[in-house]
């Protein structure tokens, strides 16, 4: 089966967001990335709410909206209005105790749900809400920045996930992805890519998405 590519729309010309988003549609990626920061959760401002319902208006791409914020569940409802088609929150946001809620909350909705954990956060806290999700997001990069380079000890964490997970479990890595750090991460389990850098900073987009299936 393809992987699925969702294009990390971070590194686009936020001026031509549109064109950007058709580029990445015309070269056969399935979903968009959309990386919400809060400059509390990590020391960054990026996209929020508003960009998220324009963006609703003028593509049909799955929305994969990557919340790296505190207190997601206040904008949960916000961000499904706008019209996201999954929400991935961070495990480090959330009180434990208070995870399965939020996952409830989310599917609730009738929208997809995935949890992520960023490179120092062991793979085993995901093991309790592996049924419950629809989407793990790995980390391989400290999140808050695009650009980064991949850390392979992170993409370590799939193999556990991939033996333990359902078959549908959608296992997501994000940060330094390219054709080559792809391989690594799928021959690991991993079916579906975010790459925002090596993607909208090619010569050849087309090609650079196209490398990634
Ligand atoms: C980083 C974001 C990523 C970022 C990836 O915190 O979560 O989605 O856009 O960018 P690249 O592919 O350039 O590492
Ligand atoms: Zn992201």
């Amino acid at each position: 089966m393809k992987n699925i590519v969702s294009p990390s729309i971070l590194s686009a010309d936020f001026a031509n967001l549109e064109r950007d988003i058709k580029r990445v549609k015309d070269a056969g990626a399935q979903w968009l990335h959309i990386d919400v920061m809060d400059g509390h959760f990590v020391p960054n401002i990026t996209i929020g709410v508003p960009v998220v319902a324009s963006i609703r208006k003028i593509t049909d791409l799955f929305l994969d909206v990557h919340l790296m914020i505190e207190n997601p569940k206040d904008y949960i409802e916000p961000f499904v209005k706008a019209g996201a088609d999954i929400i991935t929150f961070h495990y480090e946001a959330v009180e434990p105790e208070s995870i399965s809620e939020l996952i409830e909350y989310i599917k609730s909705f009738n929208i997809k749900v995935g949890m992520s954990i960023k490179p120092k956060t062991s793979v085993e806290v995901l093991y309790p809400y592996l049924n419950e999700l629809d989407m793990v997001l790995i980390m391989t990069v400290e999140p808050g920045f695009g650009g980064q380079k991949f850390m392979e000890d992170c993409a370590e964490k799939i193999i556990p996930l991939k033996s333990r997970g359902s078959e549908d479990l959608i296992i997501q890595v994000d940060g330094g992805i390219n054709a080559d750090t792809a391989r690594i991460c799928t021959s690991y389990g991993a079916n579906s890519l975010v790459s925002g850098n090596y993607i909208y900073k090619a010569d050849d987009l087309n090609s650079a998405v196209k490398s990634l299936f």
